[in-house]
């Protein structure tokens, strides 16, 4: 897909709106994940960025719904709402199947061998150890 970092961006943004912290966060973690990309085989560049940019977006669900969340809450609610997103930019289906798989699993051990899922749990893990969670 052209553009897709900002066609996604736009989407990230959209969905949290003055919440500048998980905005800043998910740009971290694609920036991260961009340079692991670069020493690893065979990533889908799209399904990377995307499941970069809008892995926590159930966060934001959750919180409503729950009052609270957490990494099992943020699989859960996360892969609705972010398939919903991508389905607006007319998102390959197949990708976007992927990334719903590796945003809801992205807080637990690895149900998928995805090359793209391990590489955004690394990024993850270095921009959360950097942000002092
Ligand atoms: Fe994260």
């Amino acid at each position: 897909m052209d553009y897709v970092k900002g066609k996604i961006t736009k989407l990230l943004v959209g969905h949290f709106g003055n919440d500048f912290r998980r905005i800043t966060h998910a740009l971290e973690v694609m920036k991260h994940a961009e340079n692991i990309m670069e020493s690893v085989e065979g990533c889908d560049y799209d399904v990377l960025i995307a499941a970069a940019l809008l892995h926590d977006v159930g966060i934001k669900p959750s919180e409503e719904m729950l009052g609270y969340n957490n990494g099992k809450t943020q699989e859960e609610y996360g892969p609705p709402v972010a398939g919903e997103l991508m389905e607006r930019i007319g998102f390959a289906r197949d990708k976007t199947a992927k990334v719903c798989e590796i945003i809801g699993n992205h807080h637990s051990p690895s149900r998928y061998d995805y090359v793209e899922l391990r590489v955004l749990k690394e990024a993850d893990r270095i921009v959360n150890k950097l942000e002092g969670d």
